[in-house]
């Protein structure tokens, strides 16, 4: 997958100084680089149950909308708060720069089913593990995580193998 990471920009000190931003926009718009990391996402889950794929804000809605078509199930938004129209549980998350609160729907993945997190970046997991606890408070089981983008360094895929995920990156 050496391919993924010759269309990944790094942009120095956004969004703030000091931190190397991976703008996977390049990838998206490249005319194989969105497939290759569809593709990519979800091999490991071929053949597996899963009954729903939930993206997470804003890339992985890209991501996991095709993930979710190629895989034959619904997709599920975990969003910033403030954007689903309907009832919603949310969660607090610290990520590299900042903090925020995501939101699920509370009828959006019923108790018992299987779900897949993708998301474009895993970088010290918090936004991740929100994603994690908003699915787990409504009863799903959460069957992995893919990502396009593993930075090691922020220590997010540890943190999520803790908690006991399956955790699967295209590229470091
Ligand atoms: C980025 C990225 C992940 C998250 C990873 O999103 O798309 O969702 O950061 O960081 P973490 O592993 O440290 O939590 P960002 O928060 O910049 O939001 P956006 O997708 O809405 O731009
Ligand atoms: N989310 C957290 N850290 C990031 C980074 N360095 N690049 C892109 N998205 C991120």
């Amino acid at each position: 997958m050496d391919d993924i990471k010759q269309h990944i920009r790094t942009i120095p000190d956004f969004p703030q100084k000091g931190i190397l931003f991976r703008d996977v926009t390049t990838l998206f718009a490249h005319p194989a680089g969105l497939r290759m990391a569809v593709d990519g996402l979800l091999t490991p889950w071929v053949g597996a149950r899963i009954d729903a794929v939930v993206g997470l804000e804003a890339r992985g809605f890209i991501l996991g909308g095709a993930v979710a078509h190629q895989l034959g199930c619904g997709f599920v938004p975990v969003r910033k708060k403030g954007k689903l129209p309907a009832a919603t549980h949310a969660q607090d998350y610290a990520l590299e720069y900042g903090t925020a609160t995501v939101e699920i729907h509370t009828d959006a993945i019923q108790p018992g089913q299987t779900v897949l997190i993708v998301d474009d970046l895993l970088a010290t997991g918090g936004t991740a593990e929100a994603g994690i606890k908003l699915v787990e408070r409504l009863g799903g089981q959460i069957a992995g995580c893919a990502f396009v983008v593993d930075l090691p360094d922020l220590g997010g895929r540890r943190r999520l193998e803790a908690l006991g995920m399956s955790v699967h990156a295209l590229a470091a």
